[in-house]
């Protein structure tokens, strides 16, 4: 293997991004992302017409990402794709082509779990954390507080025992009737608006678990007796809301971050996930590791959001492990993986 370069493609389709990116030696030389439209209209992601999107897009995009990678597909070691977890029907777009792929190719097919991948986004570029890490991983479907001993040795420590953050920032954008996505939406109205505004219900589960379905309902029922009062209350206090909104989501994220980094005694800690492209989050993790003496680890925007890079950069270290699949996987919605 001395001197020989690692070419791994990988493939993420779990939800509704088609990605495809060409990753050589654990470097990111492509990363195509396929945003899908479709389900802007409808306010949330229709799974059927996430599964046909990915079907139209994927060769398209895999296409892409080796031209603009420069490598022929000749010059692929191995395939990664996003097994586990998503949308079915979205997930099984991906295996089969990256089965088909690899099976075509006669190179080995590598499994990732899509959690996995987003903490290991973290070693794309520099600075790269050293281990032990702790890694907060917030997106549409999970939160999770995860240790990280080594690339592919991880605990989850704790998550959510309902609604994932992600899910609680669109929900919460549904109400204020934000066009989807909503998150990005609350982030942006949140900056000029007062964090302290409006008080919301911060939970606090046992250990390092979360729970956000009490403030989904807090601010449903808030908003509805808000307006039976005045009927444009929605309007005139938008940025305020979004700003209350998003400062509880981010204290209940640093109440548990901050618990584990104290308890388990690291220093190098990071976000990671859809919801660490948030400027409130992403600003408040920075001052509380200048208070507590924190490395601190965000990732680039475009790995924070789904994307196939971090499948790439997961793929890579599994291949360096001999961590291959059996042809026969199948792709599975809920999974888990520590
Ligand atoms: O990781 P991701 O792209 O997909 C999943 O694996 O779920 O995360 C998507 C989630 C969505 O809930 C989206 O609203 C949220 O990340 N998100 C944000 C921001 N950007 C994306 N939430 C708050 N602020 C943002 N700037
Ligand atoms: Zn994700």
């Amino acid at each position: 293997m001395t001197g020989k370069k690692v070419h791994i493609l990988a493939i993420e389709s779990s939800c509704d991004e088609t990605s495809a990116a060409v990753i050589r030696d654990g470097k990111v030389l492509s990363n195509l992302i396929a945003t899908q439209k479709v389900h802007e209209r409808y306010g949330g992601v229709v799974p059927e017409l996430a599964s046909r999107a990915h079907m139209q897009n994927i060769v398209p995009v895999v296409d892409v990402a080796l031209k603009e990678a420069d490598v022929n597909k000749h010059d692929i070691h191995a395939v990664a794709f996003t097994q586990a977890p998503g949308l079915i029907g979205s997930l099984l777009v991906g295996a089969c082509f990256a089965k088909a792929y690899a099976q075509a190719l006669d190179v080995p097919l590598i499994a990732v779990h899509h959690m996995q991948a987003h903490v290991l986004a973290h070693f794309i570029d520099e600075p790269r954390p050293k281990f032990p890490f702790l890694c907060l991983t917030v997106s549409g479907g999970h939160t999770q507080v995860v240790l990280c001993r080594d690339y592919l040795d991880m605990e989850v420590l704790g998550e959510t025992v309902d609604d994932a953050a992600g899910e609680a920032f669109d929900k919460v954008a549904k109400m204020l009737e934000l066009p989807y996505p909503g998150g990005p939406m609350v982030d942006k109205l949140a900056q000029d608006g007062d964090p302290l505004r409006f008080k919301f219900p911060v939970s606090d589960m046992d250990g390092y678990d979360f729970s956000f379905s009490g403030i989904k309902t807090a601010v449903l029922y808030f908003l509805q007796a808000e307006k039976k009062k005045d009927a444009d209350f929605v309007t005139n206090n938008m940025k305020d809301i979004c700003a209350s909104v998003q400062y509880t989501i981010i204290k209940m994220l640093m109440n548990k971050l901050r618990k584990a980094a104290a308890e388990l005694d690291i220093k190098h800690i990071g976000i990671a996930g859809g919801v660490s492209a948030n400027s409130g989050l992403r600003k408040t993790l920075q001052e509380e590791g200048e208070k507590c003496g924190w490395n601190v680890y965000i990732p680039a925007f475009q790995y924070c959001t789904d994307n196939a890079a971090m499948i790439g950069i997961t793929g890579y270290y599994k291949y360096l492990k001999g961590e291959f699949t059996d042809l026969g996987v199948s792709p599975t919605a809920r999974a888990s993986w520590t």
